[in-house]
């Protein structure tokens, strides 16, 4: 019998308040529960990168074998994502990017893919003419960029498509609605507002929802049954664009790489527009998967009983025999 070797996986998180990052680590759990020999440590940083980056290193100072970090920010987290690299420590960044290529695999959602179809959607929707404002999340976060650069691409093909206003939200609803508040009022003519995640663009539902006569459509990102979903179905607003989180993905990634199989450095997961016409057939699937995450929960918990049945009953006639 082959003797099972012990590891231990350091996870730094940038913030863990909203449903996407809660996500996240729901489905790296699911699929740590078929991981009998890794050791799991997790750390959240409250959206502070100078937290994240006192983390990170304790949890390198406490030895892990592998470091899994979502930097808050790319700058600030880079010196300590290419020191454990170089250290030979395995590092893989997820979902926003450092400023260094020394780390072993980054999993993301393709960012640039998101806000280039955003653009798409928002052109069609507008046939091509009308005023639109955004609201970015924190501009130093590699998807605030991204999302930014796919969208501008996509509509600069029509030239009286135009962004007359872009705020910075910072990934959050408060912030987004206190930024979107005080400008609101100067573009009574808004016809589209791109939001770089559902939360915010909630927010800027909010915002217009009791100003008379401004009812611009409104796009968002991520895609939650919580959130996206839940806000498209109910016309809040009128689109998502599907950002999966990778949570599995992302453990399955660390798996290969502790057990020295081969493994991909870049992973980009493709999106998918939700609105009015498929938000239906997503909310079903969704439903289908958690039942059978149910299921799956069940079967292990009957399992975990056989075998201890099984245990008990060979320890019993363990003492028959040697009575
Ligand atoms: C969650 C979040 C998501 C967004 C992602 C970008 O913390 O703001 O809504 O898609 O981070 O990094």
């Amino acid at each position: 019998e082959q003797k099972q070797r012990y590891y231990t996986i350091g996870f730094s998180q940038c913030v863990e308040s909203d449903d996407w990052r809660k996500t996240m680590l729901q489905e790296m759990h699911r699929e740590l529960a078929f991981q009998s020999n890794l050791h799991f440590i997790y750390r959240q940083a409250d959206g502070n990168s100078q937290k994240q980056v006192m983390q990170s290193n304790e949890l390198l100072r406490s030895g892990i074998d592998l470091l899994i970090i979502s930097p808050n920010e790319g700058e600030p987290l880079t010196a300590v994502v290419e020191q454990a690299y170089l250290k030979g420590i395995p590092v893989i960044v997820v979902d926003r990017k450092v400023a260094t290529p020394h780390y072993s695999a980054f999993i993301s959602s393709d960012n640039y893919a998101i806000g280039k179809t955003a653009g798409e959607y928002a052109a069609h929707l507008l046939k091509g003419k009308g005023k639109i404002i955004e609201i970015t999340g924190l501009p130093k976060s590699s998807p605030a960029t991204e999302r930014h650069n796919g969208f501008a691409d996509a509509i600069k093909n029509y030239p009286s498509l135009q962004v007359v206003q872009q705020i910075n939200g910072e990934w959050l609803p408060e912030t987004a609605k206190n930024e979107l508040s005080k400008i609101a009022t100067r573009y009574p003519d808004v016809n589209l507002v791109f939001a770089q995640n559902d939360m915010m663009a909630q927010a800027a539902y909010e915002v217009f929802k009791d100003m008379v006569g401004i009812k611009p459509a409104i796009i968002g990102v991520d895609g939650l049954p919580s959130t996206g979903l839940k806000f498209v179905s109910e016309k809040t607003i009128t689109a998502t664009m599907l950002n999966p989180t990778g949570g599995e993905e992302i453990i399955r990634t660390a798996v290969k790489i502790l057990n020295k199989e081969p493994f991909f450095k870049e992973n980009l997961i493709q999106t998918t527009v939700i609105d009015s016409t498929n938000v239906r057939i997503m909310q079903l699937q969704v439903a289908k998967a958690a039942s059978l995450q149910t299921q799956i929960e069940r079967q292990e918990k009957m399992l975990e009983n056989q075998t201890r049945i099984y245990n008990n009953q060979r320890a019993f006639v363990y003492v028959l025999v040697s009575s």
